[in-house]
Parts: structure tokens; C-alpha cells; sequence
């Protein structure tokens, strides 16, 4: 599925309507560039939820932990070294849980492969600096 945003505004409310598609269990990767919408959809996927509304990149603690109607956690991989095997270990502990939601901004930052999961695609519009492009697949591998 491909969605066109033109706002801020709009990249949440398509986070809140792909939540639909969401249940407990699930993993999803965000990919994209600083400042590409990673974490104003990851807003809009925990106000479905009715997630606290204060949503920031976890980019130093690494994984916030949010509970609404479902338990969400909220990873930023970002500034994850080789070093930190324990929080890395921790990642992929959360993903083979199945009673809650995890959302990975930077995933590709993760080596090992990821369990079945979405990928959501984030690119900025090299014309238009508020206009974005976001790719949603269900990957398998
Ligand atoms: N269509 C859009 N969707 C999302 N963010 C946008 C859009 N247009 C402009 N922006 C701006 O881009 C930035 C996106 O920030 P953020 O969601 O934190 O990105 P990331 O988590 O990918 O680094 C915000 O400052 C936001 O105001
Ligand atoms: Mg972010």
C-alpha cells in the first residue's frame, strides 16, 4: 500500500488508520530518514491505541513503553552500537513476545532478520519538503 502525505498532520492520521491492521504481536519496522515521519506516524498508530499522546523518538533510552487498549513499545535504533549486545538482545526478546505491539524506527540498523513483519518506507519529496511518500508492505522472509 502507498500513501501520499502532505502534513505532519496526515502522516498521523495514516498511522492511526494502518493501526487498524494492527493486533497484538505484530512487529513494525519504520524506514526513512531523519525527519522523514518515523515517529509522527508512530503518534498516530499509539493515539489508536490510546497511547499517552507525548510521543518522542526514544533516541537515547532506546525503547519506551506505552500502554493503552494494547502494550505498545516504541524503539529507536538510532543510536544502538555493537556494544549495547544487551539492549540489542533486548529488541529482539520484545519481537518474539506476542502480547505486544513493537515499532522499530531505523530497523535496518538490526542485523539479524527480523520476524514476519511491516515494513513502512518513509521518503521525502525532493520537490516539496512537506510532502512524503510512505510505502507499507507485510514482509515474510
Ligand atoms: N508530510 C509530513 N509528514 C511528517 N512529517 C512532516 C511532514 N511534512 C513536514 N514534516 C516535518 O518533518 C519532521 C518529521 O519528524 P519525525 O516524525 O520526528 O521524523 P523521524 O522520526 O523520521 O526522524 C517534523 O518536524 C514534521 O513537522
Ligand atoms: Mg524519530
Amino acid at each position: 500500500m502507498t500513501i501520499f502525505s502532505k502534513s505532519e498532520n496526515e502522516t498521523i492520521q495514516s498511522g492511526k488508520r494502518f493501526a487498524k491492521d494492527l493486533q497484538s504481536g505484530h512487529i513494525i519496522a519504520l524506514i526513512g530518514e531523519l525527519g522523514s515521519g518515523k515517529t509522527a506516524f508512530t503518534r498516530g498508530i499509539c493515539r489508536a491505541f490510546g497511547c499517552e499522546d507525548q510521543i518522542s523518538s526514544p533516541t537515547f533510552t532506546i525503547i519506551n513503553a506505552y500502554e493503552g487498549s494494547v502494550v505498545l513499545f516504541h524503539v529507536d535504533t538510532y543510536r544502538l552500537e555493537k556494544k549495547d549486545s544487551e539492549k540489542i538482545r533486548g529488541i529482539y526478546d520484545l519481537m518474539n513476545k506476542k502480547n505486544c505491539i513493537v515499532i522499530i524506527e531505523w530497523a535496518e540498523r538490526l542485523c539479524n532478520p527480523l520476524p514476519p513483519h511491516w515494513q513502512v518506507q518513509f521518503s521525502i519529496d525532493s520537490q516539496n519538503m512537506n510532502r512524503r511518500k510512505i510505502q507499507i508492505d507485510w514482509l515474510e522472509k
